[in-house]
């Protein structure tokens, strides 16, 4: 293999094989392609991929579903051509701006995509150092998932300061986020109630739900008005009036997922949560979650400490992303799906 050296980088090989797609679609549309190693900007770091963990936004961005979604990602055909956002792996280039970090640190962030691949260019303040004793398979869960499920949290008030004793409804707790969820909860003292699919019930009880249903066979609109001080709700299409009459008065539905249209995507709940929320003293947040390195942070520390443990259903090699990319895809992860890297 042919290799070339900068003054920034050691020795690297020039080509590599990633995981791209030309065109929207499922798993099929992805395929393995021969590209050049790129090179990092001013800004940015060269990152070798030891671990990339998948969102269900991976498998979003590769359908370009909802089709509203396409507006931002690409008309006719994903911008990002190689999924996987999640990464964990070495700094092997550094551009001449970048003052945070060198060649050689260990890492882990939320990327735009790229993942899936030997090498990635990300900006360097999308990084953050990973903690001795993390795992870089582990590492790789935590950036999206692990950052929604703190922002959701922080959305309905379950703070460090006002969590203890809180009870709270999580509404598809089984998943990448809403296994987060419910040990992030759990760690502040909230009395947590976890809805999930039947092979998630074990987790979630482990990780610190207090009782844990199963979602196919539990009706809303039997659980007691008023019930919890939050909900959160990650999975389903449940009507927003039912959620909103299990708070307390002044409590707070926090919207994850809102619901599943083909063209709008959640824009319909949104807008109905808004207009919702001016009448009565429960509030229906919807929520936007954004890349913030500062609690990728805080989530590797917790996760070396053992406060939180990511759950790894299944470990795929880079070889078969594709497999991974389809469990994603279909929807019934248990915790977290992880791509391990070279
Ligand atoms: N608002 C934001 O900024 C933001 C950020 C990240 C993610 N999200 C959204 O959050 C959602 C979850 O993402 P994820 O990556 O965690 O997905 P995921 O890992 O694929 O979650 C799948 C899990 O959800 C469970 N589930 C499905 N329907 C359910 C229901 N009605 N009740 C309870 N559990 C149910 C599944 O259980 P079964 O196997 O039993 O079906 C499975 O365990 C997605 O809709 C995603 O788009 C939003």
């Amino acid at each position: 293999m042919t290799t070339h050296a900068s003054a920034e980088t050691t020795a690297l090989p020039t080509a590599m094989t990633v995981w791209s797609q030309h065109r929207y679609g499922d798993a099929d549309a992805v395929a393995p392609e021969d590209v050049p190693v790129p090179s990092p900007g001013p800004h940015e770091v060269l990152v070798r991929v030891h671990a990339t963990g998948l969102n269900s936004a991976d498998a979003r961005v590769m359908r370009g579903d909802p089709l509203i979604l396409r507006l931002a990602f690409g008309l006719r055909r994903p911008r990002a051509a190689v999924q996987g956002r999640d990464i964990a792996g070495t700094v092997v280039g550094a551009g001449a701006a970048v003052t945070t970090l060198q060649v050689g640190d260990a890492v882990l962030g939320e990327t735009t995509g790229g993942g899936l691949a030997p090498f990635v260019v990300v900006p360097a303040a999308r990084l953050v150092r990973r903690p001795e004793g993390l795992d870089d398979l582990v590492a790789a869960t935590l950036p999206m998932a692990g950052g929604t499920a703190w922002q959701a949290l922080a959305l309905a008030g379950i703070d460090d300061a006002a969590a203890r004793g809180a009870r709270v409804l999580i509404v598809g707790a089984g998943g990448g986020v809403g296994h987060f969820t419910v040990q992030l909860a759990a760690l502040r003292g909230a009395e947590v109630t976890a809805l999930a699919g039947p092979r998630a019930l074990a987790m979630v009880t482990a990780l610190g739900a207090s009782s844990a249903l199963e979602h196919r066979r539990t009706d809303l609109s039997q659980l007691a008005a008023a019930s919890f001080d939050a909900v959160v709700v990650i999975a389903g299409d449940h009507p927003l009036r039912q959620l909103r009459r299990l708070v307390v008065p002044g409590g707070t539905v926090v919207l994850v997922s809102g619901g599943s249209r083909p063209v709008i995507g959640p824009l319909a709940v949104i807008a109905r949560a808004m207009v919702l929320s001016v009448f009565g003293s429960r509030h229906l947040r919807p929520l936007v979650a954004t890349a913030k390195p500062e609690i990728t942070a805080e989530l590797a520390r917790l996760a070396a400490a053992g406060e939180i443990t990511p759950h790894i259903e299944r470990v795929w090699p880079l070889a078969h992303a594709r497999a991974a990319l389809a469990h994603i895809d279909a929807a019934h992860t248990v915790g977290k799906v992880v791509v391990r890297g070279i």
